[in-house]
């Protein structure tokens, strides 16, 4: 009898996923909270057909050079591949697949409770009631800052970006700007009530800007001291894409200052750890990367890898390969 081919899943994943897998492969599966050391994961890769990873796992050349010539997939399931060497991959003839679509509305969704709860304070004035400090109702109490009508920034307008700017469009009454390398199609940004402007013409206008790019050496620090020094001073910043798009230090800096009101992160530098200056700042609201993070949405993104890492090991084409941010479904790098 051929032997089965042999499969990784680097963490704790669905029952009902991996029962999808566990039929036809050998299925090695951390099922413990933690991702393993980058050095067991080499180890663990050695002799595996496909990988089905998260974005907590990276996957370099050493990586791949520890896998060895039976890696036919890396089934990724996130829509960010950052931490992919996609290049290697090629190389290597290994196919490398993604899951978009399937979160764009829960990590749109997302982005807004961030962008309100940085305007309206909520986080900062619910500390405020269970450290029991709370003295009651007053006029000049947490005040906040609109939403309706004002302008709404978006940069990186691929597919979640659009669910933003909807949302901010037809249910805010907001004006809605973006810049992305590429403008979209006219009907497009029809759909999503947006409009085109330069990077500093959107850093200069936005009341609220919120950062759904990808992450590459291309856009690392994209928001640094500079560009924070360009926002309104009664502006709000949401970063829901990659950690090292904003230059975090700079960000508490600038929020120290009063030189912009409001941020919401749900992305770190180095995450998990957080910088420690973002951590004692009231007015930035600090979320544990769960943009993508309903029930449904990660089942969704857990099949659809499982759909990839099926569909390869078949011979079939992936259904949903990922290359270079910039292949269609993606945001154009918009730095
Ligand atoms: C999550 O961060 C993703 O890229 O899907």
């Amino acid at each position: 009898m051929a032997r089965r081919a042999a499969v990784l899943v680097t963490r704790r994943v669905f029952p009902e996923v991996l029962a999808r897998l566990t039929p036809h492969f050998d299925v090695e599966h951390n099922a413990e909270d933690q991702p393993w050391s980058p050095d067991a994961l080499r180890a663990r890769l050695a002799g595996k057909a496909a990988a089905f990873i998260t974005p907590t796992d990276r996957l370099d050349a050493a990586a791949l050079a520890a896998a060895g010539p039976q890696l036919q997939v890396v089934a990724n399931m996130a829509v960010g591949v950052n931490h992919i060497d996609i290049g290697a991959c090629d190389r290597a003839g290994v196919v490398v697949t993604h899951t978009p679509g399937v979160l764009t509305e829960a990590t749109a969704d997302l982005g807004w409770a961030l962008l309100m709860a940085a305007a309206r304070r909520v986080t900062e004035s619910e500390r405020c009631v269970r450290a029991g400090q709370w003295r009651g109702w007053a006029v000049d109490q947490f005040l906040g800052l609109d939403v309706h009508g004002q302008t709404l920034g978006i940069l990186g307008m691929g597919q979640i970006g659009q669910a933003v700017a909807r949302r901010g469009a037809h249910g805010f009454g907001m004006r809605v700007l973006y810049h992305n390398r590429k403008p979209l199609p006219a009907e497009q940004e029809a759909a999503c009530g947006a409009r085109w402007v330069t990077k500093a013409e959107l850093l200069a206008q936005a009341d609220h800007l919120v950062l759904v790019l990808p992450y590459s050496a291309e856009t690392h620090h994209c928001i640094g001291a500079a560009e924070l020094a360009a926002m309104k001073p009664t502006a709000s910043l949401i970063n829901l894409a990659r950690g090292g798009i904003v230059d975090d230090a700079a960000l508490a800096r600038a929020l120290s200052r009063g030189q912009l009101a409001a941020a919401a992160l749900d992305v770190f530098e180095g995450e998990p750890n957080v910088h420690p200056d973002l951590l004692t700042c009231d007015r930035a609201v600090l979320t544990p990367h769960i943009g993508s993070a309903t029930r449904t949405a990660r089942l969704a993104m857990a099949h659809l890898t499982a759909d990839n890492l099926l569909a390869v090991l078949a011979g079939q084409p992936a259904l949903t390969p990922a290359g270079q941010w910039h292949r269609p479904q993606h945001a154009e790098p918009a730095a």
